[in-house]
C-alpha cells in the first residue's frame, strides 16, 4: 500500500488522542503494518506512554523538524513493534524557531518525504500552533477523537476552519478519515446524546467503533505498555483492535 500519514488532532485537552495514537499504532502493526509514530506534543506522552525513557533521547522531534539529523539517525524502535520519533522538553522551544525560517509550515512534511512506512501517525499538541499546522501540512488525513462528554463540539468549529485553510492552501489533499468518539459510558444517557449530536453533525464521518471508558487504558501508559501487552482481553484492547481494522479499510479505500 501507499503511505498514509495520519494527523491525530483535537484542540481540547485529555480527550483521547495519545491514548488513540499509541494504541491504534499498535494494533496496526499486529495487522502486518510497518508504523511510525511522530510525537510532535511537547508533553511527550505518546513517547513515555510507548514504553521510552525521555531522559535518555539523544535526538527527537525538534532535529527532525530543523533537518538536524537524518530520520534514520532519530528513530527509536518500540517494545511495541512500531518505530517512533521521539519527544524531549526541548521542543516547545521549536515552535520560536520555526516561526522565523523559511516555508515553516513544511519542515515536518519535508522531514517526512522519504520514509517508508505503512502508516505514520502524528500526535498533535492540544492547541492549533504551528507544530498542529505542520501536522496537518503533512498529513493525508486527519482523526479526531472527540471525548463523549458535554462540551464535545465546542471547537470543533474551529477546528474544522483551521482545516479547511490548511486544504485552501497548504494541502489540498488533506481529507477527514473519521471522528472518533472516546470515553464511552454506555450507562450514561448524556453520552448517548452527545453520540447522535456528532453523528449529526459528521454524517457518515463517525467511525462505527466507539472506544469505551476503560480504566485498563487509562493504566496502560504509566507501565510504558500498549493495551495489547498491558491487558489484551480489556474492552479498551478490543475497541482499539477493532478502530484499527476499520481505519485500514478506510485508509486503504477498501
Ligand atoms: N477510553 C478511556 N478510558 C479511560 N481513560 C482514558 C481513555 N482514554 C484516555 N484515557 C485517559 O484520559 C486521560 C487523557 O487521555 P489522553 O492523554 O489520551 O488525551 P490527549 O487528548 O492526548 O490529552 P492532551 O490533550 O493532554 O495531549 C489520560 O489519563 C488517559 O489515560
Ligand atoms: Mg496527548
Amino acid at each position: 500500500m501507499a503511505k498514509h500519514v495520519i494527523a491525530v488532532l483535537n484542540q481540547k485537552g485529555g480527550v483521547g488522542k495519545t491514548t488513540t495514537v499509541i494504541n491504534l499504532a499498535v494494533y496496526l502493526k499486529k495487522l502486518n503494518k510497518s508504523v511510525l509514530v511522530v510525537d510532535i506534543d511537547p508533553q511527550g506522552n505518546a513517547t513515555s506512554g510507548l514504553g521510552v525513557n525521555k531522559q535518555l533521547i539523544t535526538a527527537s522531534t525538534k532535529e527532525l523538524m530543523l533537518g538536524a539529523a537524518p530520520i534514520e539517525r532519530i528513530v527509536l524502535q518500540t517494545e511495541a513493534g512500531v518505530h517512533l520519533i521521539p519527544t524531549s522538553q526541548e521542543l516547545a522551544s521549536l515552535e520560536v524557531e520555526l516561526v522565523s525560517s523559511e516555508g515553516r509550515e513544511f519542515n515536518l512534511r519535508r522531514a517526512l518525504e522519504r520514509s517508508n512506512y505503512d502508516y505514520i501517525i502524528i500526535d498533535c499538541p492540544p492547541s492549533l500552533s504551528l507544530l498542529t499546522v505542520n501536522a496537518l501540512a503533512a498529513a493525508d488525513s486527519i482523526l479526531i477523537p472527540v471525548q463523549a462528554e458535554y462540551y464535545a463540539l465546542e471547537g470543533l468549529s474551529q477546528l474544522l476552519e483551521v482545516v479547511q485553510l490548511v486544504k485552501s492552501g497548504l494541502n489540498p489533499d488533506l481529507e477527514l478519515l473519521g471522528v472518533l468518539l472516546t470515553m464511552f459510558d454506555r450507562r450514561n444517557t448524556l453520552a448517548e446524546q452527545v453520540k447522535t449530536e456528532v453523528e449529526n453533525h459528521f454524517k457518515g464521518k463517525v467511525f462505527t467503533t466507539i472506544i469505551p471508558r476503560n480504566v485498563r487504558l487509562a493504566e496502560a501508559p504509566s507501565y510504558g505498555q500498549s493495551i495489547h501487552t498491558y491487558d489484551k482481553r480489556s474492552k479498551g484492547a478490543k475497541a482499539y483492535h477493532s478502530l484499527a481494522k476499520e481505519v485500514h479499510k478506510r485508509a486503504s479505500g477498501k
